[in-house]
């Protein structure tokens, strides 16, 4: 018998769902691990809603008010799935009673509030990570594999978009339910910490740190109707970002976000380009890893596609799935978190992104947002 986490979730948006889904998966697909997820409990201020997610689900309880979540002794886990500027004071909570903490990024509002939030877990020594889940897609983590190889050489560049149209409308309103990422009051900032967060997670990951950067942001749009009030307010988020910066291994980074390139949903691509080998990766085709090797001699040399899915089980996470030449999806980088976490509780060890690896994504983000601001360099 596995020790049993007993979860207990706050939110049940769009990743109280992705989340739940992988706590379900994670006992059937991994079935090895000796600490498994249980889903005691959900919460969110509507009990109506909650309680249909609780059943839809399969939560075994609800709580309309977090701190009731934290208190109780049957919780060991709790799941932070709500908006940015929640994520601390429940965090903190949570490391004072003991509790493990599974967060959602970006870890913070601002770098301020993370460095509390690592102060609070290190104090409390409680497992906790944070959902950045796109470093457990499979040909993303092969990509690791492959850089930590040493297989690229000397690394040059280092380049990510994150590219979205969902906000070209002027009628969209800002703030409130579903629409919190367009009011910085809630989210901190706009795509700088929604989804080039992402971007510099994975990149701090594949290709370490970032030393300073330069930044430009824009808001297109620049006042909505307010969904609390129903008043025309000022646009406070940045709709747009792009910035350069040094990393510090003497490589340069370029990277893009926006929620106004019109006919891309949620276009993530990332492209590392070392003396020997280059590779890339798309988001739209998850399941794939481009690799382009130097050391690939006469006419057929060029990029090839590898479809990540097995290889006798070389590659990562997929001996867990179907057979090889199967795919699998996002959802499936949830999972992979979940178990990985589950793993860390097996092991003693941490699980990455801890608190503090998320932090070193925050003081880039803050660094950008200054740098579009007064139009300087910024050390980070
Ligand atoms: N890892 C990823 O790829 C990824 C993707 C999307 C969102 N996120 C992050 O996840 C978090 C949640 O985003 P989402 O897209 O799920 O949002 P969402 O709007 O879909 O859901 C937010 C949830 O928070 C709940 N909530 C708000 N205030 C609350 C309170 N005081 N008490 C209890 N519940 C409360 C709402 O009821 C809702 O269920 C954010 O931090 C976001 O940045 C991460």
């Amino acid at each position: 018998m596995a020790t049993p986490v007993n979860v207990g979730m706050i939110g049940y948006g769009f990743m109280g769902r992705a989340h739940t889904n992988g706590y379900k998966r994670c006992p059937d697909f991994f079935p090895e691990l000796r600490h498994q997820p249980v889903l005691k409990a959900a919460c969110a201020r509507s009990e109506d809603k909650i309680q249909a997610f609780a059943d839809q689900w399969g939560y075994e309880s609800i709580e309309t008010d977090w701190r009731k979540l934290i208190a109780r002794d049957d919780i060991d886990a709790i799941d932070i799935c709500v908006p940015n500027n929640l994520h601390k004071e429940i965090a903190i909570a949570c490391a004072e009673a003991g509790k493990m903490i599974l967060c959602e990024k970006p870890l913070a509002m601002n770098v301020a509030e993370g460095e509390e939030m690592c102060k609070a877990v290190e104090k409390a020594k409680v497992p906790h990570t944070v959902w950045y889940n796109y470093r457990r897609v499979p040909a993303v983590t092969l990509a690791k594999q492959i850089i930590e190889s040493g297989a690229l050489g000397r690394i040059f560049h280092y380049r990510a978009n994150f590219l979205q149209d969902w906000t070209i409308s002027e009628d969209l309103p800002q703030g409130g339910q579903a629409l919190w990422r367009l009011d910085a009051e809630a989210a901190g900032s706009g795509v700088t910490g929604d989804l080039l967060a992402h971007c510099i997670d994975t990149a701090i990951w594949l290709n370490g740190t970032v030393s300073d950067v330069s930044a430009m942001t824009e808001t297109f749009i620049k006042e909505r109707v307010h969904q609390a009030t129903g008043e025309k307010t000022k646009v406070t988020i940045d709709d747009a970002c792009a910035f350069m910066c040094h990393f510090s291994n003497g490589s340069l980074g370029l990277f893009e976000s926006t929620r106004y390139a019109r006919g891309h949903k949620a276009l993530y691509t990332l492209e590392i380009n070392g003396s020997e080998m280059s590779l890339r990766w798309d988001l739209e085709d998850l399941h794939r890893l481009e690799v382009f090797d130097h050391k690939d001699e006469g006419a057929l040399r060029g990029w090839k596609s590898v479809h990540v899915s097995d290889h006798g089980g070389e590659h990562p996470y997929m001996d867990k799935w179907w057979v090889p030449g199967l795919q699998i999806g996002y959802e499936h980088s949830f999972v992979h978190h979940v178990a990985d976490f589950m793993k860390s509780l097996d092991e003693g060890k941490p699980c990455g992104p801890t608190f503090r690896d998320a932090l070193e994504t925050q003081k880039v983000c803050d660094a950008v947002l200054t740098s579009a601001k007064e139009r300087s360099w910024e050390n980070v």
